[in-house]
């Protein structure tokens, strides 16, 4: 693996489960890593916990309601006041939720946080990126995001740009989280495209089940059961992701879904071009800060 020692990696969802074991593995690795929680408390909070793990870790705190427009943008202009250059970005804060719920955007919150908050926050920070990236051009910057590749038919496979937000008599928590995993994948396509030349690279990661992490706290049940049961670790389930921000042989590769360090076959809507630049565009005019 190679070091990362001395550049800067910012890790969203850093608070719980898979996130908080990347960002651990990161500040293993010498990186300064920026863990970004919904509130202070919560990100002061997981910089103790990595710290309790990694002593000499270089943490940051830093707060980001990812589901808030207003919270996206004033977390991105703290980050960049205190730094010109951002080497890793990793997206993995996300929810599944029972219940719809409306963000204070008017948006649906799994929708709201899993693809707006990942595609404002990345698109606020890219400038940060290129800078990183340009300063050493064998080292590009990073981009990873989790998502997760879900088998099924298209009800998991599709995305309905008619009712994007899952509208209340449609909504379940299988309606609306697939599609937005497949979000997150459709987007690392689109901002890989734009990239091109930038010499920054991203990619997705399913990271297949993954036990006792907070996300499925709210569902319960046997989906629940079946993960805790048959799920990996947090620390083995970073490992991809954190080979793609780190790793030599990853350096080159860019718009892929990886998991176990190999590229996986994008389901569905995963080679419709159409449909990643219509996500693209839908979500450029869902924003209120870009
Ligand atoms: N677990 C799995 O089997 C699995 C499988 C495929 C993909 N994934 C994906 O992996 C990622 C990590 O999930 P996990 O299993 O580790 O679950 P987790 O423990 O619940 O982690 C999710 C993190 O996202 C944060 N988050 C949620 N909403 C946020 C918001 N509005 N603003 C800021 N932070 C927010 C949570 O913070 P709080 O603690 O404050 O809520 C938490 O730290 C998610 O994107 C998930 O969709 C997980």
């Amino acid at each position: 693996m190679a070091s990362i020692n001395g550049r800067t990696a910012l890790v969203t969802g850093a608070t719980g489960g898979l996130a908080k074991a990347i960002a651990t593995a990161l500040a293993r690795e010498g990186a300064t890593v920026v863990v970004v929680g919904r509130t202070e408390a919560r990100a002061k909070e997981a910089v103790r916990n990595i710290r309790a793990a990694v002593p000499d870790a270089i943490l940051e705190p830093l707060a980001c309601d990812l589901s808030n427009q207003a919270s996206i943008l004033s977390a991105a202009e703290e980050f960049l006041s205190r730094h010109d250059e951002l080497h890793v970005l990793v997206n993995a804060a996300g929810v599944f939720r029972k219940e719809r719920h409306v963000t204070a955007d008017g948006l649906e919150l799994t929708f709201a946080t899993n693809v707006m908050g990942y595609f404002l926050l990345t698109n606020l920070l890219l400038d940060a990126l290129k800078r990183g990236a340009s300063r050493d051009q064998g080292h590009p910057s990073r981009i990873v995001n989790i998502a997760s590749k879900y088998s099924g038919g298209p009800s998991v496979t599709k995305i309905d740009f008619d009712d994007l937000q899952t509208a209340e008599g449609s909504y379940s928590y299988l309606r609306s989280t697939p599609p937005t995993m497949l979000g997150r994948v459709l987007l690392t396509q689109e901002f890989a495209e734009r990239l091109r030349g930038s010499n920054v690279v991203v990619n997705a990661v399913h990271p297949g089940l993954v036990k006792n992490t907070g996300l499925l706290q709210d569902v319960g049940g046997p989906f629940r059961w079946v993960t805790n049961t048959f799920g990996k670790t947090a620390e083995k389930a970073a490992d991809t992701a954190v080979w793609l921000a780190t790793s030599p042989e990853a350096a080159a590769v860019t718009g892929k879904l990886w998991a176990k360090r190999k590229e996986l076959p994008t389901p569905g809507m995963g080679s419709d071009t159409d449909a990643r630049k219509r996500l693209w565009e839908e979500c450029m005019r869902l924003s209120k800060i870009l």
